[in-house]
């Protein structure tokens, strides 16, 4: 790989934005991180390759924090030749709650807004160079709906679209546009479920993998479609679950026989 290869990788203080950030860099990258605040990034100085990062802390709904991240990788390092636009936030709503509309949008705003903003302006400057990859963090959630979540359910249907959309636009500019759609991992997002009894080995049944996802095979995943073997991937998601979106669930998974 070439010295120039830069990432931006959104939602990088913790789980699966912190494990791909970690392995891009470990396989050459330089790659500039970003999450809401700055302590959540303080990680990147003690880290094995500091110098290969360069923190920037921001709101990915924000136009300007969007265009800042690009300067960022322009000025710093170069170039840009990936964008992981990984910052989500989940919310369970009840239909009637007083503030459902504005948690609602503030949803949409992060999931949807966030990425279509960190595709526009990536795009801007990949367009010069004639190539790069765009990725987005869907989730299995995006197919089909859990009780109590519809924003976030929403919000990862459109990533899943918003992808296949950017792909057709970008693609004569050489770009591609692609998604990762993880199903449960363990990160600071699912970090609550730990504390309802039972409610993690629950999960794990549902998977025909039997067991929960670890941020770093995410990584990998985002990896690969932003390498070089991934050359002819476009508008496509991939499923990284453990085959929960396989599973149909009219009837539970069998043991071994
Ligand atoms: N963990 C799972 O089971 C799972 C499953 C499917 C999809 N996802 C998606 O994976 C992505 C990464 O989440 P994770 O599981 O690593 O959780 P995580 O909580 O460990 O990491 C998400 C990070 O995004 C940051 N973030 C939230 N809103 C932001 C904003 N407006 N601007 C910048 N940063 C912001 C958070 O501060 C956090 O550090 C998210 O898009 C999430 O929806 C996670």
């Amino acid at each position: 790989m070439s010295r120039s290869e830069v990432a931006i990788v959104t939602g990088a203080g913790s789980g699966i934005g912190r494990a791909t950030a970690e392995l891009f860099a470990s396989r050459g990258y330089q790659v500039v991180v970003n999450d809401l605040s700055s302590e959540s990034l303080h990680w990147v100085n003690t880290a094995p390759n500091a110098k290969s990062f360069l923190a920037l802390a921001g709101d990915v709904s924000s136009a300007d924090h969007n265009a800042a991240l690009v300067d960022a990788a322009v000025s710093h390092f170069g170039g840009l030749s990936v964008s992981v636009l990984n910052a989500g936030m989940v919310g369970t709503l009840p239909w009637d709650d007083d503030g459902a509309v504005e948690k609602f949008e503030r949803i949409m705003a992060v999931n949807v807004t966030g990425v279509m903003l960190g595709i526009r302006y990536a795009a801007a400057v990949m367009k010069k160079a004639g190539s790069g990859a765009i990725l987005a963090t869907a989730s299995t959630s995006g197919l089909r709906g859990d009780p109590g979540n519809y924003a976030y359910n929403a919000s990862k249907a459109a990533v899943f679209n918003l992808v296949r959309a950017a792909a057709v636009d970008l693609g004569v500019y050489g770009i591609r546009v692609n998604g990762v759609a993880p199903g449960p991992v363990e990160t600071g997002i699912t970090e609550r479920l730990k504390n309802l009894p039972g409610a993690m080995d629950e999960m794990a049944k549902r998977i025909p993998l039997r067991r929960w996802g670890q941020p770093n095979e995410l990584a990998e995943a985002f990896y690969f479609l932003a390498s070089p073997a991934a050359s002819f991937i476009t508008g496509t998601t991939l499923m990284v679950d453990g085959g929960h979106s396989a599973h149909a669930a009219h009837f539970n998974l069998r043991d071994k026989e």
